[in-house]
């Protein structure tokens, strides 16, 4: 096993000598759950799948759910109250699932979002709670969490295989992913109920918890920095002046993107990209063998101080256009969305996301931090909060 955290070394795995690196063995535990979905496929099957869903993500496709975005965060800040004492983190994956529900697979799964929503509660902590030692064993042997996992992705599986039969016995036109990789099969390019099924189910997890996490993390680095606070709600109400954030407001909301940013960097959700080698290769003058596994870790490279001065500090502002900084960065000194032909795919639909739900709260809210708990990390598949994140709210009159 190889641990990389040179910018080019990461570059040259993921992007210049990216035909030589398969996903590594670990990812193949999630295949319990996603199957041979998007993040897990590999070879020509994926490359078809990936052009299939590319054109749902391009910024055209997804502009028009900045409303549904906004809407969900709306829905969500009804039923907040002055005072109250809440968790974030499960606040925000709520949130982030019903948004990739409606957006995606349009309303007939966010009909069904908390029915989804308990089912892949279920099943992250039951695939995360696994012992190490399952991860090793064959897939026959029964060992107790693995049964508890094929239960809950059985209840899971069901709602989805209704959802699709339902939606192909209506032959109708959506404007979702869910509709387009439907259609896809229409053009010749035919797709199975259960490669539809591992795509949404993949597109499903990936799509709500990685954004979950980085609002939770924004959440509490903003309670922890007051000066970035106070920068963020100047540019909300200099921008939107009292008004909701929509899709044309993006541009002008620069400060909101560089937390997102500066979060991502700290914590970035996927703190660990793994590959393996195909055949031998070369990397930083040392000859490695074909089987290697090559660990990427953002973590790591993200807090770098030969890359970023005070590496440790929360600062949006290193992101800004003008900082020299800025300029200088490796281009993979910072990935947390990866890179290369797998890069995500949901890169796009994912800052939209972040900076949109960030903006409509925070013009709503001031979150603080309970003193009671501390906050440390559980580095798992992804870097999820331990103890989850209690925040007490502070409305702001009248919104910002
Ligand atoms: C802040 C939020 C997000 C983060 C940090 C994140 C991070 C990542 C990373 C690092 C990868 C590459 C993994 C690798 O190379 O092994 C990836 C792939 C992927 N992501 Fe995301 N992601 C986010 C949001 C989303 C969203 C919103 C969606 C879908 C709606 C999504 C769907 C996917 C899929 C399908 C892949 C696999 C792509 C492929 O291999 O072709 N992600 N993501």
């Amino acid at each position: 096993m190889c641990l990389l955290t040179h910018p080019d070394d990461i570059e040259s795995v993921l992007v210049k000598n990216a035909a030589n690196f398969v996903k590594s063995r670990n990812y193949q535990v999630l295949k319990l759950v996603l199957g041979n979905g998007l993040l897990i496929s590999e070879g020509a099957f994926w490359q078809r799948q990936r052009k299939l869903a590319q054109p749902s993500f391009r910024h055209e496709s997804i502009a028009g759910y900045a409303s549904v975005m906004v809407d969900s965060a709306r829905q969500m800040l009804d039923g907040w109250h002055d005072g109250d004492s809440r968790d974030m983190h499960e606040d925000m994956m709520a949130l982030t699932l019903a948004v990739v529900a409606k957006c995606l697979f349009g309303a007939d799964v966010s009909r069904e979002a908390d029915k989804v929503g308990h089912a892949l509660r279920d099943v992250s902590a039951q695939l995360l709670a696994m012992p190490n030692v399952g991860f090793f064993l064959p897939r026959f042997v029964p060992i107790p969490s693995r049964v508890r996992l094929r239960r809950a992705v059985r209840e899971l599986d069901r709602i989805i295989y209704s959802i699709i039969g339902e939606r192909r016995a209506m032959n109708g036109h959506s404007a979702d992913l869910l509709q387009v990789l439907l259609d896809a099969q229409e053009q010749g390019d035919q797709m199975t109920d259960a490669q539809l099924r591992d795509e949404m189910m993949t597109l499903f997890v990936a799509g709500h918890e990685t954004t979950s996490l980085t609002l939770s993390w924004a959440w509490y680095l903003l309670a922890g920095h007051p000066e970035a606070e106070a920068k963020l709600l100047d540019e909300l109400s200099t921008v939107l002046d009292g008004r909701e954030a929509g899709v044309s407001d993006l541009r002008a909301l620069p400060y909101t993107e560089m937390v997102i940013k500066e979060t991502m960097r700290l914590y970035p959700p996927t703190w660990v990209i793994g590959r393996e080698a195909l055949n031998d290769f070369e990397v930083h003058g040392y000859r490695l063998p074909a089987g290697t596994n090559v660990l990427l870790v953002p973590w790591i490279t993200h807090r770098d101080v030969r890359f970023y001065p005070q590496a440790e500090r929360f600062d949006p502002d290193r992101w800004s256009s003008d900082a020299t900084h800025n300029r200088r960065l490796p281009r993979f000194a910072y990935f947390p969305l990866g890179g290369g032909p797998r890069v995500c795919i949901g890169a796009g639909f994912a800052m939209m996301e972040a900076v949109l739900l960030l903006a409509t709260i925070a013009r709503r809210f001031r979150l603080t931090l309970t003193p009671d708990r501390s906050i440390d990390i559980q580095p798992l598949v992804t870097l999820r909060p331990k103890h989850g994140i209690k925040m007490v709210l502070h409305e702001r009159p009248g919104g910002s």
